[in-house]
């Protein structure tokens, strides 16, 4: 069994002793096994920043080999965690438990890309820029689209359910998932959901999957949904003197029936933190910005709508829209709004990021009620993200730190998801719980669906030693 590197009952560090060590070693080889703590470092944290050193890294590359080593995690009694890229902002890939780290990045391949069935077979190690690529070449596109792209592997992505800037038009990964290959606790190898657009046999074991943060399964292969490639995507930046119109021109937007296929907002602080990052010069008269884009595959089509676009934007107040001209000054526009957490993260001492999403009808009180929280606590609160779907990233940062302005932070956060429920809203719309967001579940879920959320995970893992300590406080 696992030791415990202490007494006390929670929490419980499980180290291994030579013997696992060695058996560990000949289920997923030698080769694949890291105990030295400069090789585990690396996989010791992840967007949190928080460090958890596991008591090994294991990086097997077969599925029979994580079959064999969840039936002997279950015997020793040791935790595993699993993990792919460890991009995650919540906590989900951390080691918490100590024990096995599981890192899939080994399972890196494309096995099959299907024109015809309009799907692709991969593993849970690929990453996603890499397969919107690879079935970009074929005409063919993988719409799931986190921010993280060029780092989170489609693993993490249904772990999270990653969402990013295409929801609104295209949903989030989990509109994108067929079939999941999964090895259970127990150590059975299963195939969940089915590879036809169309299945109902059952409960869906898959959707259930899909989410829940690395606690209920191992994934070890994917089948999932394409598109045809929309030809063509073009980006305006619409500027505002204050925010409030930046609301009202994407209600319109909708109203009149435009579907962006992204639609991001910025708020006047990220413009003043990323104010050098940014490719243009802007007016100091600006206080907000919207990224509008559109896609598809009628170029006169997009063309028309987004001059359309134009003319609604101003007409609900814009100070002025720009369409960026090349595809280089669209990346540059993307990269700025990419890399809008890590810009932020930089520039403050203490930053806690949320994902929190809210019904667009409410978006304008939410975001008054949240600034004002400014004036209740020594922070400041700082707003962007996918506004046409309603899931914003309200950040709550403190410019100097310290132990006070820590309280302070910690009191404006929970402030902040008190105005998310009351509005309606969800305290996490793409980033899930994983550790970060424990303390707050329970002022969303009510005890009696706690209750069976916990049964479920019993249920698929009596012993609690996959991901243990997630979610669930
Ligand atoms: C994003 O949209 O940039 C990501 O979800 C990360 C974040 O900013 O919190
Ligand atoms: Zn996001």
């Amino acid at each position: 069994m696992g030791e415990p590197d202490s007494a006390s009952t929670t929490p419980v560090i499980v180290r291994m002793d030579q013997r696992q060590l060695d058996e560990l070693a000949l289920i997923v080889g030698s080769r694949n096994l890291y105990t030295i703590p400069e090789e585990k470092l690396t996989f010791a944290t992840d967007g949190t920043d928080v460090i958890h050193l596991p008591a090994v890294v294991v990086e097997p590359d077969h599925p029979e080999a994580i079959q064999e080593l969840l039936r002997f995690a279950n015997r020793e009694l040791i935790p595993v965690t699993p993990r792919g890229a460890g991009s995650g902002l919540s906590g989900g890939a951390l080691a918490i438990r100590g024990g096995i780290l599981l890192s899939m990045l080994k399972f890196d391949r494309i096995l099959e890309i299907d024109p015809v069935n309009l799907t692709a077979t991969l593993e849970p190690g690929v990453i996603n820029c890499h397969l919107q690529d690879a079935v970009a070449e074929q005409g063919l596109f993988f719409p799931a689209d986190p921010a993280s792209r060029d780092a989170s592997t489609l693993g993490g992505n249904v772990a999270e359910d990653a969402g990013g800037s295409r929801c609104y038009k295209y949903g989030t990964t989990r509109n994108y998932i067929l079939a999941l290959d999964v090895v259970l606790p127990d150590g059975s190898l299963q195939r969940l959901g089915v590879t036809t657009r169309k299945g109902v046999v059952g409960y869906d074991l898959k959707d259930l999957l899909i989410g829940s943060e690395g606690t209920l399964g191992v994934i070890t292969s994917l089948v999932v949904r394409l598109l045809p490639l929309p030809a063509y995507r073009r980006l305006v930046l619409a500027m505002y003197d204050d925010f409030t119109r930046a609301i009202t021109g994407t209600g319109a937007l909708t109203a009149r029936g435009i579907i962006p296929s992204a639609l991001e907002f910025m708020d006047e602080t990220c413009i003043e933190l990323t104010r050098k990052e940014l490719p243009l010069k802007l007016p100091p008269e600006v206080k907000a910005l919207l990224l509008v884009e559109l896609d598809g595959s009628d170029r006169e089509q997009i063309d028309r709508e987004l001059e359309q676009v134009a003319v609604i934007l101003e007409e609900q107040g814009a100070l002025e829209v720009l369409l960026a001209d090349s595809s280089e000054r669209q990346e540059q526009l993307w990269d700025v709004r990419r890399a809008m957490s890590t810009t932020i993260k930089e520039k403050s001492a203490i930053k806690k990021s949320m994902d929190v999403a809210v019904p667009v009808s409410r978006m304008e009180e939410y975001l008054q009620t949240t600034r004002a929280l400014q004036e209740r606590f020594a922070v400041r609160v700082l707003h962007y993200g996918h506004l046409a779907d309603g899931n914003v990233h309200t950040n709550v940062i403190h410019m100097t730190g310290g132990a006070a302005a820590q309280l302070e932070v910690e009191a404006a956060v929970r402030a902040v998801l008190v105005e998310t429920l009351a509005v309606g809203g969800t305290i996490s719309g793409e980033h899930g719980i994983g550790t970060v967001k424990q303390p707050y579940i329970a002022m969303e879920i009510p005890p009696r669906l706690l209750e069976l959320q916990k049964a479920i995970k019993r249920l698929f893992d009596p012993n609690d030693i996959l991901n243990p300590g997630k979610i669930f406080v």
